[in-house]
């Protein structure tokens, strides 16, 4: 890791598409080691503030803003030009924020934006899973996956989630998956078969690439998706067009960035109205304080199951 140090530092009046909000709590996950270590895409000439999402109070608008001075508000920073939200204050992006449901609590909205988001793109807008269908979610206990297990439950798919340890499918299980697969102890593909009736899987989730999305495209069904999020497992996942080609399945990239003005309203505006009605909610695993981060992102090369997140004022 390059490192991470305490900075004091001016927040200047926000600009026009963005709201500073005065932060409570902050959502961590994986890119954070990336940022840390130098590895992110841009980011990679220190300083720069971490933290990719943040609940909190709104304490500044630009003229035009949809928010205002108080509103309570859950959204993703400007990480990517060095605004982060592991800090007292952060800027948080207007097209990708909304108003905090009411009973939803600090953390569950600190830790909602990127993993809920990331489920849209991949579920909604990329390989759209329908209603009855099945959904295979790698990574299962990790922050995307479990956003991508309520999303699916909430779209009205079955879900099998896999995860690598007894903890972690415990925890799958307890957070809304209807079936559960620890690919360490037990054959993924055999499993997904005996739980399928041997018919497969319509979409698969993947966050984790490597040998576990390879063995998991083998239990795609006729007309399947594999949705692919990202590589924690540090290589892409190979994929045959050969194969792909000879079992009509499709591949489909995910990146939850750059959409535009329409696409994020629709997003944002459906995720909203689901978590209004409880039909998705942030799945929190561990909570940090402020003082914990520089350790809590060293650990993210094995996280804690459930989504991580920092309490970063009352
Ligand atoms: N495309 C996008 O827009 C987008 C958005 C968000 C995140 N991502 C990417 O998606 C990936 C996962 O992000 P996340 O936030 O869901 O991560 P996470 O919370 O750390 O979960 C990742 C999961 O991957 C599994 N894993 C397998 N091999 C691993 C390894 N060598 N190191 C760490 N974890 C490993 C772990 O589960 P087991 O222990 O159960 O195997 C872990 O729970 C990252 O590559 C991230 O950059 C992409």
């Amino acid at each position: 890791m390059k490192g991470v140090r305490l900075e004091e530092t001016r927040w200047p009046e926000p600009e026009p598409g963005q709201a500073l909000v005065r932060v409570r709590t902050a959502g961590a996950g994986f890119p954070d080691l990336f940022m840390a270590s130098g590895h992110f895409p841009g980011l990679d000439t220190p300083p720069f503030g971490l933290g990719e999402e943040v609940a909190g109070e709104v304490v500044a608008v630009a003229p035009g803003s949809p928010f205002a001075v108080g509103d309570q508000i859950m959204g993703i920073t400007p990480f990517f030009a060095g605004w982060g939200g592991y800090a007292d204050y952060a800027y948080v992006l207007e097209q990708s924020a909304i108003r905090i449901p009411v009973g939803m609590t600090d953390e569950q909205a600190g830790g909602f934006p990127i993993g809920f988001r990331t489920a849209y793109a991949a579920l909604v807008e990329r390989a759209p899973v329908e209603a009855g269908q099945t959904l295979l979610v790698l990574g299962g206990a990790g922050s995307s996956g479990v956003a991508a297990t309520q999303l699916g439950k909430a779209l009205g798919a079955t879900v099998i989630a896999v995860a690598g340890s007894d903890d972690k499918v415990g925890f799958c299980a307890r957070h809304g998956a209807d079936h559960v697969v620890n690919y360490r102890t037990a054959d993924l593909v055999e499993e997904v078969g005996k739980i399928t009736d041997g018919r497969g899987v319509d979409v698969i989730f993947d966050p984790v690439g490597g040998d576990t999305a390879a063995r998991a495209i083998s239990t795609l069904a006729r007309y399947g998706r594999i949705a692919v999020v990202g590589l924690a497992a540090g290589t892409t996942v190979p994929i045959d067009s050969l194969d792909l080609l000879l079992r009509n399945y499709s591949a489909v990239g995910v990146f939850a960035g750059g959409h535009t003005p329409e696409e994020d309203a629709a997003a944002w505006g459906r995720l909203s109205e689901l978590a209004e009605q409880k039909a998705i909610t942030t799945s929190v695993g561990t909570v940090f304080s402020f003082d914990d981060v520089p350790a809590m992102i060293s650990g993210q090369g094995s996280p804690p199951p459930g989504k991580s997140v920092v309490r970063v004022s009352s």
